[in-house]
């Protein structure tokens, strides 16, 4: 399918909810993850703020549908991936994929020393995607305070913490 992967714009930023509802709707196919699908979004001003203070990509189709986007905040020369959806429509044809590729090329052309993220250990569409991206996963040892904190803030939301891992790619 054809689609190019570029910024978002501040009116993108409408659009974004409900991709990334329709995004969770992936796991409804694990009973014990299905509440995700339901689970609450940030919400379109959120998304603004990200789009005019973060680094947020967007995944269009030739015929101007939103597919997904990315959204990373730069932190400790790294880039760390807040979010990565792709609605279930658009899932499955490469969007993901080119939306990280996308944030890894800023994150080296910045110079960055790496790229940062969490996600579901068993999950195929998480971790296992990660790892064939390049990055690794964090152990005990060298998750570091700044990721720590924010798996615990993931399991204080409910996320159940003996599956979420952390992962970094150096670049
Ligand atoms: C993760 C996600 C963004 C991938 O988007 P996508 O456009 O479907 O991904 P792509 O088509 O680029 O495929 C990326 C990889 O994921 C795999 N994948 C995608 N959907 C999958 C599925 N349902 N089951 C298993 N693997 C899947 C593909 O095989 C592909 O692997 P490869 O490129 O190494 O061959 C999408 O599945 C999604 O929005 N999921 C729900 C939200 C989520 O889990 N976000 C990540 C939070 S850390």
């Amino acid at each position: 399918m054809n689609f190019l992967v570029r910024r978002a714009r501040v009116s993108d930023a409408a659009a974004l909810p409900a991709i990334e509802r329709s995004a969770a709707g992936l796991f409804r196919c694990d009973p014990s993850l299905a509440w995700l699908a339901d689970a609450e979004v940030p919400d379109v001003a959120r998304h603004q703020r990200a789009i005019e203070q973060d680094d947020v990509w967007v995944a269009e189709s030739v015929d101007g549908a939103l597919m997904g986007f990315v959204s990373a905040g730069e932190i400790d020369n790294e880039l760390h991936i807040q979010e990565l959806s792709v609605s279930q429509y658009f899932q499955g044809r490469g969007a993901g994929r080119k939306l990280l590729l996308a944030a890894i090329e800023c994150a080296r052309d910045r110079e960055l020393h790496g790229l940062t993220l969490t996600t579901f250990r068993d999950v195929p569409w998480n971790e296992v995607f990660y790892q064939r991206m390049g990055f690794e996963t964090l152990g005990a040892a060298d998750v570091g305070p700044r990721l720590t904190k924010v798996l615990n803030d993931e399991t204080a939301h409910g996320l159940p913490g003996e599956r979420r891992c952390a992962m970094r790619i150096s670049l």
